[in-house]
């Protein structure tokens, strides 16, 4: 096969592949560079850890990841397609079709209870209500909530609203769940719960998993660990974790 050839097949593959990609960041005289030339390719089903010192550029790298901000260089590859030649609307259809994200605080709506906050995505995908509400409560039933459908966020505990907000993230059937230190600002034990059930909901899912994380302990537990240092992504062996 040829080399061209083969590269299109790793982005056709992949859930998630980013090619040559850097940031930036540029306000007025300051400019803030904080990567360039990263590689990425994550395949249906993999899991993968970012760890690296706070300032490093992971929560960057996350949000390029998910589209949710443009490199200064590099393309990203969201399940064979690439991000930068989608329409603003289009790219954001591939977003809640596609990825989950789960960040270090809930982003739940305040307004509304947890059923409605996970049907939420797959009212945008254009499903109809009865159909959202009965996957809603499934996903919710699998993270532990079934009993906590019409409570707020501001009426579950900290734990029970990460919970909500992986039944979001997963309630699409994602190829691939974003995560942002999703457990960094629980207890020890509650965030033990919430990673278990994170990996094995996206096990079962055979969802893919990139998770940002800063505890290596729970790095560990994932197929591949990244670091980020100096602007460069590699690769750590698992005992070196
Ligand atoms: N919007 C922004 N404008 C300018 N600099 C930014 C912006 N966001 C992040 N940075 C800088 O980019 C670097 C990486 O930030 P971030 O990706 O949040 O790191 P991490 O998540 O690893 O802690 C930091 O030095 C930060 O100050
Ligand atoms: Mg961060």
């Amino acid at each position: 096969m040829s080399e061209p050839n083969r590269m299109n097949d790793a982005i056709r593959s992949a859930v998630i592949h980013a090619e040559a990609l850097g940031k930036t960041y540029a306000e007025g005289k300051l400019r803030t560079p904080v990567f360039d030339g990263l590689e990425l390719n994550v395949q249906p089903g993999e899991t993968v850890a970012i760890v690296g010192a706070s300032g490093a550029g992971k929560s960057t790298l996350l949000h390029l990841l998910g589209g949710l901000d443009t490199p200064t260089s590099g393309e990203v590859y969201v399940a064979g397609q690439k991000m930068s030649s989608l329409s603003d609307a289009a790219r954001g259809q591939l977003r809640n079709k596609a990825l989950g994200f789960v960040y270090q605080f809930h982003h739940l709506l305040p307004e509304f209870t947890a059923l409605e906050n996970v049907m939420m995505p797959v009212m945008l995908g254009g499903a109809a209500t009865d159909d959202a509400g009965s996957k809603a409560r499934s996903l919710l039933e699998a993270v532990g909530l079934g009993h906590r459908l019409a409570h707020k966020p501001g009426e579950l505990s900290g734990g029970e609203r990460q919970r909500a907000a992986v039944a979001r993230a997963l309630v699409n059937q994602p190829a691939c769940v974003l995560g942002d230190e999703p457990t960094g600002n629980l207890d020890e034990k509650t965030a033990a719960t919430v990673f278990d059930l994170m990996l094995e909901l996206n096990r079962a899912q055979k969802t893919s998993l990139v998770l940002v994380t800063h505890d290596r302990r729970l790095a560990r537990r994932l197929d591949r660990v990244l670091e980020l240092h100096e602007g460069k992504l590699r690769e750590l062996a698992q005992d070196a974790v």
